[in-house]
């Protein structure tokens, strides 16, 4: 699941540093109509004229496909020996499919205070609607986690056109993370109101994307020397070199964004390939946080910051960086050990057995496999019967909601919650009712009127003309 697109990035990007060097930055983003935090242009800069050396560097760490038991203690290596500045665990993307996955450890990655977003049901190229829409569907209902939540998308094998975008505008997801930059596009997030601005050599910057207040959070790549010549890395560098040359990528990669732009840093991996390579990771993660404005954050993190940016003096202080477990004192299957057993869920989770594979869930075992054509199969024990397990409803938030009982155990102002976000198209056949069915977006919203796309030589001259 790599993809070997990138060696093309390098060798376009050789050309284009020939001829391009000294042409003006063009592009059809206007800082002037495009207005912050609603719309924010393509730059290599940190957003609001900020000076980098005051602001956090991010640092993405991104898993993707199946979370499963094999795959969940990679992540889980990797991520618990390190902190956060403010001593809270640091957090991490998990691009999460359908197949293969268990939907309880999915819901329990999103209980820790992790992101799941969308990776499609079937892990498929330039996917069609329903396995973007599905994946999610399933997700809600079986992981329990809110619409609201459910707000990122990566495309398998990083294959995705302006067709994915589109879905991506309609179906109202918060951002996209599936294009490859190199140090001359690798932007700042930024808005899809004027178009897709990196991983342009593929033609995708003239194509008339525009939606408005979607954000792109570009993949970052390792690069693998200072040259000209320098190949881009995107997934799973450790399979590149050896482990003593990874490490190096890594540090100088890192360094390149700590001591220039600040730019977000990202290591993508997928946890089947992690192989060997745990030391070498947690080795480099604690080099970067020996940095004392070092933040390893989720996406939905990243873009909470991007809406609202603060000096890393403040970030501490911002509630998206807090991370206060919800106090339940009875086990309820929400993900968390409430009762302090030392074991998630005990007792109340279901196991379902699929050929596929069996899967746990907190909601109730379906009769068939979770497919795109039916997301949300009607559960084995239907409502009214005893057993049945009952949907998290949209005014409850999943760490609370008792699906045995049909409680929201929150009794305070501050743990209130309701999913605003917009479900696909129902299922007819299924059983998931969860979201209030706000409008969603119409393919003609999507394209703004004056569209004038970032071309292949534009993006490319905006981001040298920035750098050189
Ligand atoms: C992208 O996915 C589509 C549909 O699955 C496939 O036809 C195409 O060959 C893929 N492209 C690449 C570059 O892998
Ligand atoms: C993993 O093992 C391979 C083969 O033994 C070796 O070449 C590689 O350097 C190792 N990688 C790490 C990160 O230790
Ligand atoms: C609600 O939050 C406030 C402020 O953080 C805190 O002082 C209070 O104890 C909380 N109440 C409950 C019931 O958790
Ligand atoms: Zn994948």
């Amino acid at each position: 699941m790599r993809s070997s697109r990138l060696s093309l990035v390098a060798a376009v990007s050789a050309v284009l540093l020939a001829t391009l060097a000294h042409v003006e930055a063009v592009g059809s983003c206007d800082p002037s109509t495009c207005i912050h935090p609603a719309c924010l242009c393509p730059s290599l800069t940190p957003p609001k004229g900020m000076d980098p050396k005051t602001v956090p560097q991010f640092f993405t760490l991104t898993f993707d496909d199946a979370v499963q038991a094999p795959t969940v203690p990679v992540a889980g290596a990797l991520m618990t020996p390190h902190t956060n500045p403010n001593g809270c665990p640091i957090k991490a993307t998990w691009f999460a499919q359908t197949i293969y996955s268990d939907f309880a450890l999915i819901q329990q990655w999103y209980a820790s205070g992790n992101e799941i977003a969308d990776h499609t049901m079937t892990h498929v190229g330039t996917p069609p609607a329903a396995e973007i829409t599905g994946n999610r569907r399933s997700i809600n209902a079986f992981s329990g986690i809110p619409f609201a939540k459910l707000n990122g998308f990566r495309a398998p094998f990083l294959n995705y056109s302006d067709g994915t975008f589109a879905i991506l505008g309609q179906e109202k997801f918060l951002y996209d993370s599936s294009t490859n930059a190199v140090p001359t596009d690798a932007y700042w997030p930024y808005t899809l109101d004027h178009g897709l601005a990196n991983d342009c050599w593929n033609g995708i910057c003239d194509k008339p994307i525009s939606i408005p207040g979607m954000w792109e959070i570009p993949m970052a790549a390792i690069m693998d020397s200072d040259l000209p010549t320098a190949i881009p890395h995107a997934m799973d560098v450790q399979l590149d070199a050896s482990a003593e040359v990874v490490a190096t990528w890594l540090r100088k990669n890192f360094d390149r964004h700590y001591n220039g732009n600040r730019s977000p840093f990202g290591i993508y991996l997928h946890p089947v390939h992690v192989g060997n390579a745990t030391q070498l990771y947690n080795e480099f993660f604690a080099y970067a946080r020996t940095f004392p404005d070092v933040w390893f954050v989720t996406n939905q993190q990243l873009l909470q910051w991007m809406q609202n940016p603060v000096p890393s003096s403040q970030l501490a202080d911002q509630p998206y960086m807090k991370c206060t477990v919800p106090a339940v004192s009875k086990e309820i299957c929400n993900g968390l050990d409430d009762a302090k057993l030392g074991s998630v869920d005990k007792g109340v989770i279901e196991t379902c057995n699929f050929v596929a594979g069996p899967w746990s869930t907190c909601y109730g075992c379906p009769k068939a496999m979770p497919t795109p054509s039916d997301p949300v199969p009607e559960r084995v024990v239907t409502p009214g019967q005893p057993g049945y397990r009952t949907p998290v409803p949209a005014t409850c938030a999943m760490e609370w909601w008792d699906p045995i009982s049909a409680q929201c155990l929150c009794t305070s102002s501050n743990c209130t919650f309701t999913d605003t976000a917009v479900p696909g198209a129902k299922n007819p056949g299924g059983s998931d009712t969860t979201g209030t069915g706000a409008p969603r977006r119409s393919a003609a919203d999507n394209i703004a009127a004056t569209w004038t796309g970032f071309g292949l030589a534009a993006a490319m001259a905006a981001g040298l003309s920035q750098l050189l």
